[in-house]
């Protein structure tokens, strides 16, 4: 095999990284809340019913912007209902997922859930602009964040909550370019109606940090078309614009799905070309920055194919709904997607795994049972934890292979993260299925002499994932040969592998 070149300088950076590139996602949806994070009665549960041992997994995850409570279940979503004493909350019928939602959990509970994971984490709060509209917006807004004297305050207060939760991001509501979207819109309708959400919530607090609603997907027939409309009419008044991307192996094609952060790397600049098309049309100097607020692997022809249609009296509580296991090959695309939302960290400043734990997530539990690591919790953890500090504008010049979807593609894909100590981190994959991929890099000007670590996620059974009877199956392991010369880095990547080397 060809070596695969890498070129790295202190003087060719992409963007500091913002801490919000490693947010996850709640959603009221099968088995994330109830059984997953929340399990009153649970061995572990404290007081609150939160999951001791699922938040100890969260916490190592580093997880920060926290999502919530949808997702598709948003535009259904009546947050009154969730909030009070548990034992007079309503029970209510979730259109999106075909459920019996209880709001045994509810704002407070996800409010200290995210106070529990730490300073690092932050609520990023969805709207419901789907059934509902400004005016309940403000509602919440108020109850959330006025410090009080006033009713809406008050009843917070009332409800054993003081301190206001000063919710800094909103999401002003979930793909409404969707048909399948309760209170789908146009794009002029939803452009309107968050023009004047976001106008009003500014009047309440001008600080307020507000994402539109962006494209549910690249192939959506209204992509980019759907963006220009929406920030024709909210440009001055929202931060952000969302993206939305899943991938699987389409057909068996595991080659194409190997190269999805191609996809999602045209997404992004589209998306960016798109923001300033029409910051350039308004001769403004304001810049639009992404949040890519749901990514992940997801096997959906499969749930699609497996999905019966239910008997119209069928509205069960929590149950488990798209619970994917995940593979090291699933493990590799995760880490490329994160590899290409770190490439493009000078845009994408939000960015939320969807979603957090037993639906399509990371961490996986059993109701009264054990918690564990999917195999994709091992590349999350660890971009979080080294990614912090300045992308370094990586130059790749890499052997390639052939793909049905996207060409030919490099088998090498990486970047690279400083951190302000001076530590360089490099983030890479291999692509190739059979064979071991030899790496050179040049560390011009880096000053880095010493190979701190170098861990891979590989394994020689590609479809290898940990399960309950067999959680630990699956984790990165250490990397030797790996070794810094004369300012040149030189590695071997195993078939099949999510590598990151720690330079110092
Ligand atoms: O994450 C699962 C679902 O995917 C979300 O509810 C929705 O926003 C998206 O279509």
């Amino acid at each position: 095999m060809r070596t695969a070149r890498l070129t790295l300088h202190p003087a060719f950076t992409v963007g500091r990284v913002s801490p919000r590139l490693f947010g996850s996602f709640v959603e009221h949806l099968g088995r994330c809340v109830y059984t997953g994070i929340f399990e009153p009665g649970h061995p572990t549960a404290d007081a609150a019913g939160l999951r001791r041992d699922v938040l100890a997994l969260v916490r190592e995850l580093g997880v920060t912007a926290v999502r919530y409570p949808g997702g598709n279940f948003v535009s259904g979503y009546r947050w009154e209902d969730s909030v009070g004493p548990v034992e007079n909350r309503p029970r209510r019928l979730d259109l999106a997922w075909r459920s019996t939602e209880t709001n045994r959990f509810g704002l407070a509970e996800y409010i200290r859930f995210v106070r529990e994971l730490g300073p690092g984490a932050e609520p990023m709060m969805a709207l419901n602009l789907g059934t509902r509209g400004v005016a309940e917006a403000l509602q919440l807004q108020e109850y959330a964040n006025h410090p009080g004297g006033t009713a809406l305050s008050g009843l917070r207060a009332a409800h054993g909550d003081k301190d206001p939760y000063r919710i800094r991001l909103w999401c002003l509501g979930n793909e409404m370019d969707g048909p399948w979207q309760t209170g789908h819109k146009t794009a002029a309708e939803y452009g309107r109606l968050a023009a004047e959400t976001a106008r009003a919530m500014r009047q309440f607090d001008p600080g307020v940090e507000l994402v539109a609603c962006g494209s549910s997907g690249r192939s959506m027939p209204t992509f980019a078309e759907w963006e220009a409309t929406v920030l024709a009419e909210t440009y001055d008044l929202v931060d952000y614009i969302s993206l939305h991307a899943y991938y699987e192996p389409l057909d068996g094609d595991v080659g194409s799905f190997l190269a999805s952060a191609s996809d999602m790397e045209s997404f992004i600049e589209g998306v960016v070309a798109t923001c300033d098309h029409i910051g350039a049309r308004l001769k403004s100097r304001k810049r639009i920055n992404l949040s890519f607020d749901e990514w992940n692997v997801w096997y959906m022809s499969r749930w699609q194919q497996q999905t019966a249609t239910p008997a119209p009296e069928e509205w069960p509580e929590a149950p488990p709904l798209l619970e994917d296991t995940y593979s090291v090959t699933d493990a590799v695309v995760v880490g490329s997607l994160l590899i290409a939302l770190l490439r493009h960290a000078d845009r994408v400043t939000i960015a939320c795994l969807a979603q957090l734990v037993n639906v399509i997530a990371p961490i996986r539990t059993e109701p009264g049972g054990p918690a564990w690591r999917q195999t994709t919790f091992f590349p999350f953890a660890q971009a979080s934890r080294h990614g912090r500090g300045e992308v370094l504008d990586v130059r790749v010049d890499s052997p390639v292979y052939d793909t049905a979807r996207y060409g030919e593609t490099d088998l090498l894909y990486a970047t690279a993260v400083r951190a302000d100590d001076g530590t360089v981190t490099v983030f890479a994959v291999n692509r190739s299925r059979t064979e071991p991929l030899p790496v050179e890099a040049t560390l011009g000007g880096l000053g880095l002499t010493t190979v701190v670590e170098h861990s891979a996620l590989a394994d020689a059974d590609p479809d290898a994932c940990n399960t309950r009877d067999d959680p630990e199956r699956v984790a990165p392991h250490q990397v030797h040969g790996t070794s810094v010369s004369g300012g040149r880095l030189t590695a071997e990547l195993e078939p099949l592998s999510w590598n990151v080397i720690r330079l110092a």
